[in-house]
């Protein structure tokens, strides 16, 4: 039988039939608007809340292969990149599309390095914060803030300038992140030091006090660089579908990733290494592993085994493969995390109980993430901090590739109305409470 890169359609109500193309796996669903009943009839809408079946996007950056677990940034495998290279060359992999020659990588540390100081307001303005705001808090809107800062980076068209606000973007976030901590902790910021690598100058921002410099243990920034490696890019995930929605309005870059920021904060996407470190201290001991297991079975308490589960991969995700390996190197300096046991153990009931393997759930790249950052000194409120800076990453790539993309439009999906019809005004005294929220 020939073939066809088409669907055919017959809808039942009226008896037509409809050829739609497929390209690349997908119909347009702008296609289906044709379907109609009659000729007021608006046309068919596909209805797909929270995108599960819907691409909103063209994108070269980053492939996920949910089932086989696979994650590859520019068609390089996250196994040998979290090997091989460095956080920065990824960042410029991710960037640019293609590995940098070592002139090019050079340049981009350069520029990289020379543009993480921020502008002496930014610590006024973060002394606002109260002494306990969350850090996560305190970088979104401090990040939200740098667009006033700079107030050319409304012309995303220019390449010049919107590489700019990308390169301050990328540098700036590590210094925003240890200013949010050094709040927090009511220790003093510290400024970055353009002798230390992206990580390690993070890591003397947050830790330096009473020294002139201070030198990072190669094995924890080596660990913390290969962290941020795996957390640079994720695809269509939630944190980057909301820069990118909110970037095809052509706000500047900065107001766009901090509606990633905010994305990110939620416990069911970069939350979630904070809430697995709460789940794993309220469990308390190995032996009570059982007990919560069943509670999560049951739905008490709509109790969820955090770091567990994953919209795209159904199987083992391949960053907490590579995160167990990075846990094993960090704890021989640090010590092991004494949750490591509750931590092993949920892993090995879950995955051979029919409840999770039946769902199809594995650990995912928040499930060990949190115990290493607690082996290195960080509290949970800077865990949701330490995966935004690396995606800061993926943010600008996405949202650059939107921009540049000609068939990206302003977002604005379709509902599908459920109120009221049409009805007249009533007048105070004719109305009844009755109203919900
Ligand atoms: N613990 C217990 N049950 C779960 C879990 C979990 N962690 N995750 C999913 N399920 C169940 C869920 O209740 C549902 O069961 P049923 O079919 O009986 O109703 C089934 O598995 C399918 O789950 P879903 O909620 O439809 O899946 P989703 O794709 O909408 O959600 C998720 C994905 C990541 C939000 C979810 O698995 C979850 O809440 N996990 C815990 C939070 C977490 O670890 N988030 C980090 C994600 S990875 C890092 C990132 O990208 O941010």
């Amino acid at each position: 039988m020939a073939t066809k890169d088409t669907l055919t359609v017959t809808d039942n109500r009226t008896g037509k039939t409809y050829e739609l193309a497929v390209k690349d796996g997908c119909i347009r669903t702008a296609d289906l608007r044709q379907i109609k009943v009659d000729e007021k009839d608006f046309g068919l809408m596909g209805y797909d809340p929270a995108f599960l079946n819907t691409a909103n996007c063209r994108s070269a950056i980053t492939f996920i292969d949910g089932d086989k677990g696979i994650l590859e940034y520019r068609g390089y495998p996250i196994e040998q990149l979290a090997e091989k290279s460095s956080f920065l060359e990824v960042a410029y992999l991710l960037l640019n599309g293609e590995l940098p020659t070592k002139q090019e990588i050079d340049e981009f540390t350069y520029i990289i390095t020379h543009h993480t100081y921020v502008h002496e307001n930014i610590k006024s303005f973060m002394d606002g914060f109260r002494y306990d705001a969350h850090p996560m808090s305190m970088l979104a809107s401090t990040v939200a803030a740098l667009s006033s800062f700079y107030p050319d980076a409304k012309n995303i068209k220019d390449r010049t300038t919107r590489r700019i606000q990308m390169m301050r973007l990328i540098a700036k976030m590590p210094t925003i992140a240890a200013f949010s901590y050094r709040h927090s902790m009511g220790l003093p910021y510290v400024y970055p030091d353009n002798e230390l690598s992206y990580v390690g100058n993070y890591l003397a921002m947050i830790r330096k006090i009473g020294t002139a410099t201070y030198k990072p243990n190669p094995i924890l920034e080596r660990a913390l660089d290969v962290l941020f490696i795996l957390h640079a890019d994720h695809e269509q995930n939630c944190s980057t579908t909301a820069t990118r929605i909110v970037g095809s309005s052509q706000v500047d870059p900065y107001s766009a990733v901090t509606a990633g920021i905010t994305a990110l904060y939620g416990p069911l996407h970069g939350g979630a290494n904070e809430a697995v470190l709460r789940m794993l201290r309220e469990i308390g001991h190995v032996s009570r592993v059982p007990e919560f297991i069943k509670q999560v079975k049951s739905g008490e308490g709509e109790k969820k085994l955090m770091g567990f589960g994953h919209r795209v991969y159904k199987s083992y995700d391949p960053r907490a493969k590579v995160i167990k390996q990075q846990a094993d190197k960090v704890f021989e300096v640090t010590g092991k995390n004494p949750l490591l046991d509750i931590a092993t153990e949920l892993e090995r009931i879950a995955l051979q109980d029919d409840y999770f393997v039946k769902r199809k759930l594995y650990p995912n790249v928040d499930f060990y993430s949190g115990l290493i950052y607690e082996a290195m000194g960080f509290p949970a409120e800077m865990f949701p901090v330490l995966f935004a800076i690396p995606r800061t990453v993926g943010w600008v790539a996405q949202w650059e590739e939107m921009v540049l993309d000609e068939e990206q439009k302003i977002a604005r999906p379709r509902q599908v109305y459920t109120g009221h019809p049409r009805r007249d005004y009533a007048p105070m005294e004719k109305r009844t409470s009755g109203a919900r929220p």
